[in-house]
């Protein structure tokens, strides 16, 4: 792969416009604050979809991210909400915040950025050292399903349109190829708008996205020093099943 993997988080205010608000997720998380309480730490916490929010709610939430225009979006959405949540800019492979916290979390299938096992390990040990030792760690993956993955086979397909804020309307299409040896999804990711002088513009990103296997995750967390307590199979706390879209971990801190 020879591009960062953060072409997507470039355009903070695109991610925000497609990936709306609050809603996908932010329940879920936020019900678990109400049983475990502050400080939070929020893990690639992004443009602060659900960082913001519960702040409004009282809760001490620290967002980290890697990626600089995503977390200038969230700031600027704390300051307009006027809540106050502390910002780091950092990578969560290699972070250092000297304290720990009593819940730890990541959404948006953020799980999914750290591409092979190395750096799910370097995330999991910054989880693990910064989790008090009766608090929670939580987070969603989706779920491998053989038969949904890549069925274009790299083909570039249409994924619809929306009018972006300057009420321009963009059209988008994807190539996505699946490579299972290395269980990561390709994606390039084309849109194409016209000017305001009828002039065609286009952006292209590229992305990568690991898949994780039930089981694999399951021996993952283990060996990093996490109990699995629950696995669901979507927000609503579904059971997990074969065919649930999502893995939505609550894990515990074990010694290691
Ligand atoms: C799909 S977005 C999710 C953002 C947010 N959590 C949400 O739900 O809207 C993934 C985020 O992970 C961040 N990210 C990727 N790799 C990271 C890393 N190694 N450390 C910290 N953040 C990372 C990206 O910058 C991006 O903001």
């Amino acid at each position: 792969m020879n591009h960062d993997n953060l072409e997507e988080y470039r355009d903070a205010d695109t991610y925000d416009f497609i990936n709306g608000g609050f809603e996908i997720g932010g329940n879920f998380y936020l019900n678990l604050a109400r049983e475990y309480g502050s400080p939070i730490l929020e893990i690639a916490c992004g443009t602060g979809r659900i960082t913001v929010p519960m702040a409004e709610q009282g809760y001490n939430i620290t967002g980290v991210d890697i990626t600089q225009e995503m977390l200038e979006a969230a700031r600027q959405k704390a300051t307009h909400h006027g809540v106050s949540v502390k910002w780091v800019h950092g990578d969560a492979r290699n972070l250092e915040l000297q304290r720990t916290y009593r819940m730890i979390f990541t959404t948006g299938n953020s799980f999914q950025a750290f591409l092979d096992r190395h750096s799910q390990e370097r995330l999991l040990l910054t989880v693990h050292k910064h989790l008090d030792s009766n608090g929670v760690f939580a987070f969603e993956t989706r779920n491998p399903i053989m038969s949904q993955l890549s069925t274009s086979n790299g083909k570039e397909e249409d994924a619809g349109a929306y009018v972006n804020k300057e009420g321009r309307t963009v059209f988008v299409t994807e190539r996505c190829l699946y490579d299972h040896r290395t269980q990561l999804e390709h994606y390039v990711t084309r849109r194409r708008w016209k000017t305001k002088s009828s002039a065609e513009e286009s952006a292209e990103t590229r992305i990568a996205i690991r898949y994780v296997f039930p089981q694999e995750l399951e021996a993952l967390l283990h060996y990093n020093g996490f109990y699995l307590e629950q696995m669901y199979g979507n927000f609503d706390l579904s059971p997990f099943q074969s065919d649930s879209p999502l893995m939505v971990c609550v894990c515990r801190k074990r010694p290691i």
